[in-house]
C-alpha cells in the first residue's frame, strides 16, 4: 500500500463514519442535507477543507464541533488525513 493509499482508507474508512460522507471525495464544500425549519428551506454545508493550513485544520479534532463527529485520531492519522487532502487536490 502507498504513502496515498494509506490516508486514502484512512479519509474514507476511519474508525467512525467516513470524512467523504460530508465532505465529498475531494473535500471540497459540500451539501449535506437541506431540510425545512419553520417553512424556510435550510441547506446544510461540510466547510471547504482543501485551502486551510495544517495548524487549522488539526483544531477540529479537538474542538467540540456540532455536526461533525468526534474522531480519536493520533498526530500522525492527522497528518496523513492532511496529506490526502493536499494530494487529491494536486
Ligand atoms: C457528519 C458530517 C461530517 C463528517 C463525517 C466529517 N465532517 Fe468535518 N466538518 C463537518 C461540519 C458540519 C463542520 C463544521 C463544524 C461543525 O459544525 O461541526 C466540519 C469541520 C471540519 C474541519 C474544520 C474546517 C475549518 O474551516 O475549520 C475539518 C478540518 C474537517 N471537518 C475535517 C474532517 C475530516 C478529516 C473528517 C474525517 C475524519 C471529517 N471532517 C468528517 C461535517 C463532517
Amino acid at each position: 500500500m502507498t504513502k496515498f493509499e494509506y490516508a486514502s482508507m484512512l479519509y474514507k474508512n476511519p474508525r467512525s463514519i467516513g470524512c467523504d460522507k460530508c465532505h465529498g471525495n475531494l473535500g471540497e464544500k459540500t451539501l449535506i442535507t437541506e431540510y425545512k425549519h419553520k417553512g424556510i428551506q435550510k441547506q446544510l454545508y461540510a466547510p471547504d477543507i482543501t485551502k486551510i493550513s495544517f495548524e487549522n485544520f488539526k483544531k477540529v479534532f479537538s474542538k467540540n464541533t456540532k455536526i461533525m463527529p468526534k474522531y480519536f485520531f493520533t498526530d500522525k492519522e492527522i497528518q496523513e488525513l492532511y496529506y490526502y487532502i493536499q494530494e487529491v487536490n494536486k
